[in-house]
């Protein structure tokens, strides 16, 4: 079969150093939706919603944690009015909410499980305030259903965002467990995308770009800590945006696949998440195909860890444990008899184990790894 490959951007990508600039450039008013978060409001945008005539609907009434189909359709219940622009001004999550509340989702299981044309309704444009999700320039959903206990996928370009627009601001106020996590969540984008099948000349470039400029990053953070990281936050949000462009085009695989479980079962944040696994499936892919591209993200990591090539994986790893532990999953609830459970889970997302991944995992693979990692 013929592997079609190709290299998208549909999104326009604006940028701004303050949220004073930014609000201007927005002008948010009458017909304008906005989806945020209560912390990110009060910190950074009341001044600027709290007199116009924009709608502000806030997630956290009525999701914490994943986006669930069952609380979407409850917070869809409480917006009553027409409008034209949906600004999402958050996190992954948030941004995700924003892409279907710009669509039409009369029908949203329809457009989940019956492949139905999805249909915009109004333009779209995605704030991230968390430097990872890459979500404001992706053209993918990911809701949980709970009567079928499992989490899907959208995918169409009727979910790109018309623009997302940058501001580095937004970052000094998050905690900073969540900046490393969610960090590392653009470095595995970067990671997936550049060992994909679907990889381009120009997503393999975007990505390679990030591999090098946060690993720099986490080496800083490791031998220096805290005290420069504000200096470090604007790289961090373009590579998280530059992220989400390559794997918007070449997709994320085993490590998410993985993951993925482990943030609907035991509700660990989904940057934590892809670090806990991350490792496992870095020395399964080295063990079964040690000369292929991964080769050269090993010489990469080599040269920026000074290191030999044969320890450089091993050397990220003790450099990562400076700053983010890697708890074991029981810590988090997760009992042995669930190993199966999870791996039938994995094995759901096909797409992400097949059509993109650098090798292909068996089940008595992905068991091995959650057990390893219990
Ligand atoms: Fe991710």
């Amino acid at each position: 079969m013929c592997l079609t490959k190709s290299f998208i951007v549909k999104t326009k990508v604006t940028s701004f150093s303050q949220i004073d600039a930014l609000a201007i450039y927005l002008k948010v008013g009458l017909g304008d939706l906005i989806i945020t978060e209560r912390r990110v409001y009060i910190d950074s945008l009341q001044k600027y919603c709290a007199n116009s005539k924009a709608t502000v609907i806030f997630k956290d009434d009525f999701i914490k944690g994943a986006n669930s189909y069952e609380a979407f359709m409850e917070l869809k219940k409480h917006i009553n009015f027409h409008y034209t622009r949906v600004i999402g001004i958050g996190g992954g999550g948030t941004l995700d909410l924003a892409k279907l509340l710009a669509i039409d989702t009369t029908n949203l299981k329809n457009l989940f499980f019956e492949k139905e044309q999805v249909c915009k309704i109004a333009s779209l444009y995605l704030v991230p305030t968390t430097p990872g999700t890459g979500s404001e320039v992706t053209p993918f959903c990911a809701l949980y259903f709970e009567d079928r206990g499992l989490q899907f996928l959208l995918s169409s370009q009727a979910l790109f965002a018309d623009e997302a627009i940058l501001c580095p601001k937004f970052l000094t106020t998050i905690p900073f467990d969540v900046l490393l996590a969610s960090s590392f969540d653009a470095y595995v984008h970067a990671f997936e995308s550049y060992l994909s099948p679907l990889a381009t000349y120009q997503s393999s470039i975007l990505s390679m770009h990030v591999l090098e400029n946060l690993l720099k990053i986490f080496v800083q953070i490791a031998n220096k800590g805290l005290a420069e990281v504000d200096s470090y936050l604007e790289t961090i949000q373009l590579c998280g945006n530059i992220a989400g462009i390559a794997y918007a085009n070449a997709g994320c695989a085993a490590v998410h696949a993985l993951s993925y479980p482990l943030s609907t079962r035991l509700k660990i944040p989904h940057g934590e998440a892809n670090y806990l696994v991350f490792f496992e499936v870095l020395q399964l892919y080295l063990r079964k195909k040690p000369e292929g591209k991964i080769s050269n993200i090993r010489d990469l990591m080599a040269k920026v860890l000074m290191c030999d090539k044969l320890d450089a994986f091993a050397e990220f790893s003790k450099q990562c444990d400076y700053f983010m532990v890697k708890k074991g999953l029981a810590e988090y609830g997760m009992k042995e008899s669930q190993i199966l459970e999870f791996t039938d889970m994995v094995l759901s997302r096909q797409h992400m184990l097949i059509a993109n991944g650098y090798e292909t995992l068996t089940a008595s693979e992905i068991s091995d790894i959650y057990q390893n990692i219990l």
